[in-house]
Parts: structure tokens; sequence; C-alpha cells
């Protein structure tokens, strides 16, 4: 038998009301601050990830859905939205529009990653991104955003890590700086990190093996080596975050896995911090449309995985609002064809009232019909068999009274549609 391909999940009726829960949160927060949705293509041509996210990545080097399609265009399964959406903003003129432009997209990405607690082969995002501004009030209310919207789930104590990596002026010092660092210690260092030192030494801060350990937190810290302008933005950002009462750890190893990053780079944790525990990342990619072929753009958004907010809420035994289930059963009794149509009859009239009914089908015994209501957790039974349709009543049974009533048929609808209102509180 088929199973689901490894790293992916059939997200079951239990489980999506607390995506619908995160999904809507996005939605309600994106709109309170000013973001609109829009909404990219699954794949693109290769390029764009390898060029925008970037070829020495892990997400580039090792984990792309690409393939070559019918047409021979060379073609990837969105890994992140970033460059997507960036793509997009080249391609539509969105420059010619108020800056910045405050974009949100709900999106399944796809990283062949190895599945763990977690992590996931296709998973969802949360992706939000300002593009055309760098002043850092932007990066200030991306955070600010970020943090909103996870206190509106109900998650709190959260940590945010927060750094900045520079831009092109002061990072051929800094970088001169952790290579001169790194160097005497090569010996030391794991076959990643010796591969990386030449191409990307940033990235060797980021390293997990455990004898790298000491040398990355001995490494001099980007920070100690901003240019002014980069440190102004910093200490602008501090303070408007200080002013919102966030409190950032600022964490010199804080480089991100993404080669587009300049300046602000941060990552949000829940209280309990595991190896793959980031809820979300991003930081400021002032570069990112020139090396897409568009003219200087600076931007700046985050993503947060919506799988490990779903599994932060469980964990934490925090309530989503219920779907609204059937509030009626309606069964036919026996196999006479009057009933099965009064029986469908009866379930038209309520749903044209607006109460959401289950049609019991197929020929079962009462006791299986019953079974079926209780599981379904309806409020109201409706049995309909020759009795019923020889004196033109209906068994209602209200499951929250001990025995059902015989009632006429339009009585018993009308009980039913004006507890539906009750209940729902009109
Ligand atoms: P990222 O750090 O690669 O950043 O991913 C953001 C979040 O997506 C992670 O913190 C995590 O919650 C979730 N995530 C990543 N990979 C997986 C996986 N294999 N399974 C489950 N969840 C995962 C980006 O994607 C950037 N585009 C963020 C950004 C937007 N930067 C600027 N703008």
């Amino acid at each position: 038998m088929y199973q689901a391909p490894r790293g992916t999940q059939d997200i079951l009726p239990e489980d999506i009301p607390y995506f619908l829960h995160v999904e809507a949160t996005a939605r309600r927060l994106a709109a309170l601050f000013g973001y609109r949705e829009v909404r990219t293509p699954t794949f693109e041509d290769s390029g764009l990830f390898r060029k925008g996210t970037g070829e020495t990545t892990d997400i580039v080097e090792k984990e792309m859905y690409s393939f070559t399609d019918k047409g021979k265009s060379d073609i990837t399964l969105r890994p992140e939205a970033t460059p997507s959406i960036m793509r997009a903003y080249l391609q539509h003129g969105l420059h010619s529009r108020p800056q910045p432009q405050r974009l949100f997209q709900l999106l399944n990405c796809f990283r062949y990653d190895r599945p763990q607690a977690g992590r996931w082969r296709e998973f969802r995002q949360l992706d939000i991104e300002a593009i055309g501004e760098e002043d850092a009030a932007v990066d200030a209310e991306l955070i600010t955003l970020f943090w909103h919207f996870c206190g509106a789930l109900g998650l709190n104590e959260l940590s945010l890590q927060l750094n900045s990596i520079g831009d092109p002026v002061c990072r051929p010092d800094y970088l001169e700086a952790l290579r001169s660092h790194y160097s005497s210690h090569q010996e030391e260092l794991c076959g990643d990190c010796r591969r990386r030192l030449a191409a990307n030494p940033l990235r060797l801060l980021d390293c997990k093996v455990p004898t790298c350990q000491p040398i990355a937190d001995a490494a001099p810290a980007f920070i100690d080596h901003l240019c002014d302008d980069c440190r102004s933005h910093f200490e602008l950002l501090l303070t408007l975050l200080k002013a919102e009462g966030i409190t950032p750890s600022i964490n010199p190893r804080l480089v991100r896995g993404l080669d587009y990053y300049t300046r602000t780079v941060f990552e949000l944790y829940p209280p309990k911090v595991g190896q793959q525990a980031a809820l979300g990342g991003g930081g400021r990619y002032d570069g990112l449309a020139e090396i897409l072929g568009g003219r200087h753009t600076p931007g700046v958004g985050f993503a947060a995985g919506i799988e490990r907010l779903v599994l932060n809420l469980k964990a934490q035994d925090i309530e989503v609002p219920p779907m609204s289930e059937a509030l009626a059963f309606v069964a036919h009794v026996g196999d006479a064809p009057e009933a099965a149509a009064a029986a469908n009859e009866f379930t038209r009239h309520l749903r044209a009232r607006g109460v959401a009914a289950l049609r019991a089908v197929g020929q079962r015994s009462i006791r299986a019909r019953l079974r079926h209501a209780d599981a379904a957790d309806v409020r109201w039974t409706v049995f309909i068999g020759d009795e019923e349709i020889r004196s033109g009543t209906v068994s209602l049974r209200d499951m929250t009274q001990p025995e059902p009533l015989d009632l006429p048929v339009g009585e018993a609808i009308e009980r039913i549609v004006n507890g539906a209102w009750e209940r729902n509180g009109v």
C-alpha cells in the first residue's frame, strides 16, 4: 500500500482547526499592520533560488526539488518565498507604488531535508516582507508583528535572538578578521567548515558540530566591526524594539542559513529551546533585488513555520476554536423508499435554514446509527421510519435530554432551528 512520501504528512480533520487558527491569526495580524496578501507560483525557474537563496546555502547545495519539465525548463519547487516575492515585486514594477510594499504570503515549501520533529520535506510558512525601504523602523515593525502574532496565538515567553551582519562596506574587513581567526584553528575544524572557510566563512559561526563550538564562540563578533551606517541602523533598531517592550538577546553567532542577508538578522524561539526549534526567522536583504537583475531595492522580512507553531500550541495545551460541526443527524429506518425520501426532505429543510446536517446513508442498524451520531457529536438525532411516515412525525432526540420525542415534521424543524440559533448566540 502506498504511504505519504517521507517527510510529508496528511493533516486529518482533527488537526485542521490548529492550522486554520494559525492562518486566521496570521491574516488578522498582517492586516493589523497593513500587510496585504500575495500568492506566487509553487514552482519557479531554478535560477531564481540558485541566485536568490544562494549557491553556498544548504538549501541550494542539497535540498532543492528540481527537475526539467516537458518543455525542457529547469524548474524548482519553492524552498522559501523571499526570492519569489522579490521577483514578483520587480516583475510587476511595484516600486512605482508607495514604499515599502508590505506583503505577506501563506505557502507550502519544499526542502529535501532530513525529516525529524518539526522538520518536514513539505511544510508551510507564513512569510512577511516589506520591500522598498531601508529605515530600521521597518525591521522593528516586522519583529514587533512577529512577536504579537505569536502572542495572539498564546505563545509567550519567547526569546528573540538578534544580530547584525553588516553590508558590503563593512563585510570584507569582518570576513578577513573571521578567516584569520579560523585559519589558526584549521586543523580542528570539521569538514564542512574547512570547505566553507574560503567560500562563505560567515556560515562557520552557524556550525553545530561540537568540536567547532569553542572556535566559533571565540570568533570576532560582527557587531564590533560594523561601519558607521550599519552601527546606527542597528542602534536605532534596538531603541525602537525597546519602545515596543521587546528585549532581544544579541547573538553574535546568529548568521542564518541564507546568502541574501545584510544588516539585521533575527530568530524567534519558544521557551524550550531545541536545535530545530526556531518558530521562525528573517532579516534584511538589501542586495537581493540586484542579485536578481533588478535595481537596488532594500527589503526586510521573516518567515514562521506553521507546523512548528502548531507543535508549540499542542505542547502548551493551548485551545483553538473548534470547527463548526454538523448539528443534526438525520437517518431513515428500514428500507422503504418513502422513509429515505422523507429523511432527504427533512435534511434539505434544515440546510435551507442554515443548520448543518449529516444525512446517514446506506443500510445500517439503529445501534450503528446511534454510534455514528455519537461519534459525530451532534446535538440532535432525527429518525424516520414507516410509523413516522404514517403519522407525519419524526422521532427527534435532543442529546441533552434523556428521551426522544415524536413530533410533527414542522415542529421538529422549528425546534432544531431555534436551538441552533440559541447555540450560536444569535
Ligand atoms: P528559514 O529560516 O529558512 O527562512 O525558514 C523560516 C522558518 O520556516 C523556520 O524558522 C522554520 O520555522 C520553518 N522551516 C524551515 N524549514 C523547515 C522544515 N524543513 N520543516 C518545517 N519547518 C521549516 C526563510 O525561509 C526565509 N525566507 C525567511 C525570510 C523572509 N527572510 C526574509 N524574509
